[in-house]
């Protein structure tokens, strides 16, 4: 199965997911394209691994660009760490076979705006016991998508953004693999 990968920063879910087929716990799938919408070491992570790696920058014809590259044998596109908005048509055409990783545990936290650190610095503001990550299908409603994935960590009094946010990355990480498959029909 070929797997699309959009990134905007660090890349260290996509390092997740490159990694996991290489070790069998994501099954039958490779990486065939790895797509940014602005410079980022997530774009520098697909050229160590001699994956095909395209910078389309940010803007209103990104979604278009994107449909003009991405191969019609893809099976599954995953944004992990995306920060554009794709167009509604563009997550309609890919429906079922577009999914997106969140930093919080949906439906809570979800929205424009709503992303990294926003959500890290809300979370700890509302003062809430738990959060988490959610894998969900993208949908053109921001962050409305079903959800196929969730797992949740406990917030303590001592929760910074920073440490929330590496929370979030340590569960991220766990039901990425897991989520793909999933989907993948593994
Ligand atoms: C993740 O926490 C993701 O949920 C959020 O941004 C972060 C991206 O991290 N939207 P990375 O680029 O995968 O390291």
């Amino acid at each position: 199965k070929n797997i699309v990968i959009l990134v905007s920063g660090s890349g260290s879910n996509l390092q997740r997911i490159i990694d996991t087929i290489d070790n069998g716990e994501i099954q039958n799938a490779k990486v065939s394209l790895v797509v940014a919408d602005r410079e980022c070491y997530g774009l520098e992570r697909a050229q160590n691994h001699n994956i095909e790696n395209v910078l389309i920058p940010r803007g209103k014809n990104f979604s278009s660009e994107l449909s003009k590259i991405i191969p019609e044998n893809t099976d599954l596109i995953v944004l992990a760490g995306f920060l554009s908005i794709l167009k509604p048509e563009f997550c309609e055409n890919w429906s079922g076979k577009i999914i997106n990783i969140h930093p919080a545990l949906l439906p809570k936290y979800g929205g424009k705006g709503m992303w990294g650190h926003h959500v890290h610095h809300a979370v700890i503001e509302a003062k809430e016991k738990e959060s988490g990550a959610t894998v969900h299908f993208v949908t053109p409603g921001i962050d409305e998508g079903e959800a196929i994935l969730q797992k949740s960590f406990a917030v303590t009094e001592d929760d910074t953004p920073e440490t929330v946010a590496e929370k979030v990355h340590l569960v991220e990480y766990e039901i990425f693999p897991i989520a793909i498959n999933k989907v993948l029909g593994n």
